[in-house]
């Protein structure tokens, strides 16, 4: 196995110049067979075909342009985002984490892959809820294994997304493994903003105004982050995908050298900037960094043939949750709670943390 930590070595691995697409894609179906054997996942994640994924990535790119911040989709989607954060809020007391698996799984059904149905509509449970299916999820994301058969997610999703937007009717492919990076950066957001002012307030300015241009706008009167410059520290520190991992086809002289599996180590890769310099205080969370060049080096959308679609896009989605979540979770009606110290040995910033109701 072989680690590539730097830009150059990065950049090589998942643009390598003198691997085709078909090859590429044969590489990373090999990586992924599980998600095809636990969970059905059918889509180009899983397959060496080049139609497969021109055909994916371009519906991916239709559902996209759907909901960006100038269309009709995006004001009903920050609706859906409301209602969301609304509807899951709990009684009493519940799991942080697993109240923002919630909240995104249901806005990305509702506000993204059914842009037809009402915007107050609730995902009733006919076998599994909300929390049981992304629970299963997670489960799977974390011990490469779900509790939960292929079938009863899919009949279950199934009921909940009607639309038929993949051309092959397997709505698994519309989720997984979409929504699992998409929860994972929004709970770090909300972590990130709890614990560093210059995090929140840009923030909280665009949830009263999520536009663009407010995503995008320095704030005055200090000049400090925008809400864009948090999200790509947030991306930078806490990249969803910490390690994007290929077995190469290498000749068996070089498979000697430099392993099977390469991996490219987004987290380690993301201490540098563009041009390949060490930056300043690399574990220290500074969203102002992103104000002045050179910027951090960023592949948390993955680089090359088969970079994120989404890269444009999932930045302001994310905050729009996060923004929304902070916005009612905010020490007045429900505040966010550390329920046990999981210190230097938790594994993710949103570990051991409780959403709960004052009064
Ligand atoms: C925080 C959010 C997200 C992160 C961090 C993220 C990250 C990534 C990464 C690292 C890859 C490259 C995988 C590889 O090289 O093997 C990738 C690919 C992909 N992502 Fe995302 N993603 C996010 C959200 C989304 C969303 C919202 C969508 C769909 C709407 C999406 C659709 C895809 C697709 C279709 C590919 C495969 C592209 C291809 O094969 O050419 N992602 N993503």
């Amino acid at each position: 196995m072989s680690r590539r930590t730097t830009v150059d070595a990065v950049k090589e691995m998942l643009g390598p110049p003198d691997i085709a697409m078909p090859a590429l894609l044969t590489m990373r179906a090999k990586e992924n067979r599980h998600l095809e054997h636990i969970l059905g996942v059918t889509s180009t994640f899983v397959s060496e075909d080049t139609g497969t994924h021109a055909d994916f990535v371009g519906s991916i790119r239709e559902l996209l342009s759907g909901v960006g911040t100038k269309t009709p989709g995006w004001k009903r989607l920050v609706r859906v985002t409301e209602q969301a954060v609304n509807h899951f809020l709990p009684a009493t007391s519940c799991d942080f984490a697993t109240f923002i698996r919630c909240v995104t799984f249901h806005i990305w059904v509702v506000g993204v892959l059914n842009p037809d149905a009402p915007q107050d509509v609730i995902l009733q449970s006919t076998d599994l809820s909300v929390a049981q299916v992304t629970s299963a999820f997670f489960e799977f994301n974390e011990t490469g294994g779900t509790g939960v058969t292929p079938s009863r997610l899919h009949s279950t999703l199934k009921e909940w997304i009607t639309c038929d937007r993949d051309g092959n009717n397997n709505p698994v492919n519309l989720v997984f493994p979409v929504y699992e990076k998409l929860w994972r950066l929004v709970a770090a957001i909300v972590i990130c903003a709890q614990r560093c002012p210059v995090a929140k307030n840009p923030l909280l300015d665009f949830c009263d105004n999520p536009t663009e241009r407010q995503f995008r706008s320095s704030r005055a009167p200090d000049h400090g982050p925008s809400a864009a410059d948090v999200i790509n520290e947030v991306l930078r520190m806490y990249p969803p995908v910490q390690e994007i991992s290929r077995p190469y086809g290498l000749p068996l002289w070089q498979t000697v050298q430099m392993g099977r599996v390469q991996i490219a180590d987004i987290k380690a890769v993301q201490e540098f900037n563009e041009e390949g310099e060490r930056i300043q205080e690399p574990q220290a969370f500074i969203p102002g960094r992103w104000q002045s060049g050179p910027k951090p080096a960023i592949f948390a959308f993955g680089d090359g043939p088969l970079r994120c679609p989404a890269e444009h896009c999932a930045p302001a989605f994310a905050a729009l949750i996060a923004s929304k979540v902070m916005d009612r979770v905010n020490g007045v009606g429900h505040k966010l709670e550390r329920i046990s110290d999981t210190g230097s040995t938790a594994q993710y910033c949103w570990e051991g943390r409780a959403v709960r109701r004052m009064y």
